[in-house]
């Protein structure tokens, strides 16, 4: 079954830039086999990561995400099955966010503002609105 999944999780102090690179090596490496694509946004202090392909492949790579030293309290806020991918090319584009916010594009509606507070708050998001505001961020 084609399917998505997002968590947040929190950046430990000890993860550094370089660490953010080595991660999207991992990335750029084990995902295309797998073929599972996706976005991830970070901070300071937050992960927010979208992923989508086989659930089956989704679930075994979150398994392995959560348990990895650069990152705690992962909670997923999004799992469910897709009709089709939004980032199908994308093998983990990536974004750092200024803060807790995510109003850097001017199309971000106030729903939008709502669904990322939802996210960075650990609170159940409903797939489809976060496929819409993950859109919105990494278009261009
Ligand atoms: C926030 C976060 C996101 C990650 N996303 C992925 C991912 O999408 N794919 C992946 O293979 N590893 C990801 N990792 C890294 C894995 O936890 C793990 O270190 C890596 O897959 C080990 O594989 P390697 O030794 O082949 O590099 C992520 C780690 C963190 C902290």
């Amino acid at each position: 079954m084609l399917a998505h999944l997002a968590y947040v999780s929190n950046r430990k102090s000890t993860c550094t830039e370089s660490e953010i690179e080595s991660i999207l090596k991992s990335c750029k490496k084990n995902n295309p086999p797998l073929n599972i694509t996706g976005v991830l946004l970070y901070s300071d202090t937050k992960f927010i990561q979208y992923v989508e392909g086989e659930s089956n492949e989704l679930l075994a790579l979150y398994d392995k995400i959560k348990k990895d030293p650069r990152h705690d309290k992962a909670v997923m806020v999004s799992y469910g099955p897709i009709a089709a991918k939004i980032f199908p090319s994308w093998h983990m584009a990536n974004r750092k966010l200024a803060g807790a916010e995510v109003d850097f594009k001017t199309d971000i509606t106030a729903s939008d503002k709502e669904v990322f507070h939802n996210i960075m708050n650990g609170q159940q998001e409903q797939g489809g609105r976060v496929q819409e505001l993950l859109q919105k961020v990494f278009k261009n």
